[in-house]
């Protein structure tokens, strides 16, 4: 039998490597936590919020999602919220998922570092004795705060380390290059962390430059402006740096203007290793495979793209070299099909 490609994107074993856990959160569980939890929204009603997710640029996009993120309080929240998006995830065959935090959000409103990770942590390990599911958290400084404020968040993680796999650099992209957050990431390569950074989404390549070289990240979240520099480029496709690339988010924040326009075609053959991701999947219309079906839909897709696309999500994972061989073995079964 043969599937069409929309049902092969949709079936094949893959991988998430860019989702904010925060940017899982539904209208729906904003409004049940902020009524469990007696905290006012400034929207009256799922309805309104909604419509307020009409994004002109990253900024806008921000206030509204920090807006969301204040009615999660509770360890039970952050669990009741990673679930929500686990159980997505393994619908839409994710096999291997890592995570995307933002201490700062929620250590700024009073809530305690230890409440965030241990609800998030709980529901991965459920999803991991229930399906088997492997995943990890990537704790993120939010770029728009000091480096001062970073290392005292680093601080405030060290307690949890065993739980954290990774430290990203994530919110108001221009106006705060890597080089900001030098010495911290310098201080978590020590403390043997894997590194990424947000760079290029709507930043220059300089970013992504200085991400590398700087910040030593060994993959780049977005990476998409690259191509407004042949020589950045061909470093990324030499130097094999993954780009988890969210076309649904790039399209909403408007990074470009429609989905045929998306370079990540371009990319995916210049040999660069791309891999498709949902970003913040609540506010963007859609998971994984709505970021995939997006793509074929808009794009001439092939079937040896999708199971590039699908191979790079597990190299670019950060797991041992059996389990990738593992998956990759699944996914080569799966397209042997
Ligand atoms: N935080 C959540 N989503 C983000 C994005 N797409 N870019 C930067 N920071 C973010
Ligand atoms: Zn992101």
């Amino acid at each position: 039998m043969t599937l069409s490609l929309i049902e092969l994107v949709k079936n094949m074993p893959k991988a998430e490597l860019h989702i904010h856990i925060e940017g899982s959160l539904e209208p729906e569980l904003i409004f049940a936590l902020a009524q469990r939890n007696g905290v006012e929204l400034n929207y009256p009603s799922i309805e309104a919020l909604r419509a307020a997710y009409a994004f002109t640029n990253l900024q806008s996009f921000l206030d509204i999602y920090y807006a969301g993120a204040s009615v999660l309080l509770t360890e039970q929240d952050f669990y009741d919220m990673t679930r929500a998006y686990l159980e997505r995830a393994h619908a839409d065959n994710i096999l291997h998922t890592e995570l995307f935090f933002d201490p700062q959000t929620h250590t700024a409103r009073g809530v305690e570092f230890g409440v965030v990770v241990n609800g998030i942590q709980r529901a991965l390990r459920d999803a991991h004795a229930e399906w088997g599911m492997t995943g990890g958290l990537i704790m993120c400084f939010l770029r728009h705060l000091s480096e001062e404020e970073a290392f005292l968040t680093l601080e405030q993680a060290l307690p949890y380390r065993e739980h954290i796999l990774g430290i990203g650099l994530d919110s108001s992209e221009r106006g705060h290059p890597p080089e900001k957050f030098a010495r911290v990431f310098a201080r978590c390569k020590e403390l043997g962390f894997h590194l990424v950074a947000h760079a290029g989404e709507e930043g220059p390549p300089a970013y992504i430059e200085t991400a590398l070289d700087l910040l030593q990240v060994e993959r780049i979240d977005h990476g998409v402006r690259c191509t407004d520099d042949p020589v950045l480029m061909q470093r990324l496709a030499l130097q094999a740096i993954p780009l988890t690339v969210c076309p649904l988010s790039n399209i909403k924040l408007c990074v470009f203007e429609t989905m045929a326009q998306h370079n990540i075609l371009t990319l995916l053959d210049a040999g660069l290793v791309v891999t498709v991701n949902s970003d913040d999947p609540a506010y963007f219309g859609g998971y994984m495979n709505d970021n995939l079906v997006a793509l074929v839909k808009a794009l001439p897709v092939q079937r040896h793209h999708a199971r590039q696309l699908a191979r790079n999500s597990f190299n670019a994972a950060f797991i041992d070299h059996n389990l990738k061989q593992k998956y990759l073995a699944q996914v080569d079964a799966f397209f042997a099909q």
